[in-house]
């Protein structure tokens, strides 16, 4: 099945991103948000990534006004009426997003595919609302998702393989390379990559270790980009904690219980860098 018009549910942090990638590599795209204020928030981030990307000469004047254009900004989700493929990336709310999910699927035409970038929730239970459960799946994007080279596609049990296969096409002509996980709570990356935030996280509680150590000791003897703490600043304390609990919810397995601390900084509204302050000071 041949991909023309790619539409994105939610223009924050990812949503934007997958939106920008698209229209880059040359979709047409829709992207809605539930207000003006937050679509114009978003569709100004587009620009200004865009605009990042011409100073730095990875892409001309030219190119950057072809990428806006192909981008259509709506509130309207009659707008994804003719989308051959929509990636729902709202926020993580299992009840919000099967109610997005029943609105695509009344909406959107019989053959489009319907995915969800979740992180850490059941791809089948948002399948499960539609009547082409075979035409769902799950497109995990890495953020910064024009920077990340993977996409995690997650395999439900009722996933077509032409959905898969069409999917990992689509996620290779973004330039990403495609891994298919199943769907299982933590898909193959936060599976790997929650326990390890946690261990750093205890590390730091227990004052085995100062942060910069655990950082600098990830960050130059694994050769990793940034270190946990830092990651996790990124990521977002709220999102981490957000994660690990319904990964617990699932499994019930203690791997994945939330450090006290993680917890307490949360309650404390240090979620990272952007409420300006987590394992770090951002201010
Ligand atoms: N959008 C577009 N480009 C960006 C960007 C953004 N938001 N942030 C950085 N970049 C680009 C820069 O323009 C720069 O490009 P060039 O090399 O071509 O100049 C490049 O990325 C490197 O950026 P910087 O020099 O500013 O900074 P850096 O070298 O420290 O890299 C980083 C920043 C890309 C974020 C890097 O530190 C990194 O890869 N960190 C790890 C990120 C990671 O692990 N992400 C996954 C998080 S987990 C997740 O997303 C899944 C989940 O479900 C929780």
């Amino acid at each position: 099945m041949e991909l023309k018009k790619i539409g994105v549910v939610g223009c924050g942090l990812m949503g934007r991103g997958i939106a920008e990638v698209s229209a880059k590599t040359g979709y047409d795209v829709v992207v809605s948000e539930i207000n003006k204020e937050l679509l114009d928030k978003g569709m100004a981030a587009i620009n200004q990534s865009l605009s990042r990307a011409v100073a730095k000469g990875k892409m001309t004047d030219v190119e950057k006004t072809t990428a806006m254009g192909k981008i259509k900004g709506t509130l309207d989700m009659k707008d994804f009426l003719d989308c051959d493929l929509v990636v729902e990336a709202a926020v993580e709310n299992l009840e919000l997003k099967k109610k997005i999910f029943a609105d695509l699927d009344r909406v959107c035409k019989p053959g489009a595919i319907l995915s969800t970038n979740t992180s850490c929730l059941s791809v089948i239970d948002m399948a499960a609302v539609t009547k082409r459960q075979d035409k769902v799946l799950g497109c995990h994007f890495f953020n910064p998702v024009p920077v990340m080279k993977l996409l995690e596609l997650v395999r439900t049990i009722s996933t077509g393989k032409e959905t898969l296969d069409t999917a990992s096409e689509w996620g290779k002509s973004l330039g990403k390379t495609v891994i298919v996980a199943p769907d299982r709570p933590g898909f193959i990356v936060n599976r790997i990559l929650l326990p390890y935030m946690i261990e750093a996280i205890k590390m730091y509680e227990c004052g085995v270790a100062k942060r910069e150590e655990i950082d600098v000791g990830i960050q130059l003897g694994l050769n990793h980009p940034m270190g946990p703490l830092t990651l996790t600043d990124m990521v977002g304390l709220d999102t981490t904690l957000f994660i690990l609990d319904a990964i617990f919810a699932e499994t019930k397995d203690p791997t994945f219980t939330a450090p006290v601390l993680l917890r307490k900084m949360v309650a404390a509204g240090h979620y990272g860098r952007k409420s300006g302050k987590g394992f770090y000071d951002y201010k």
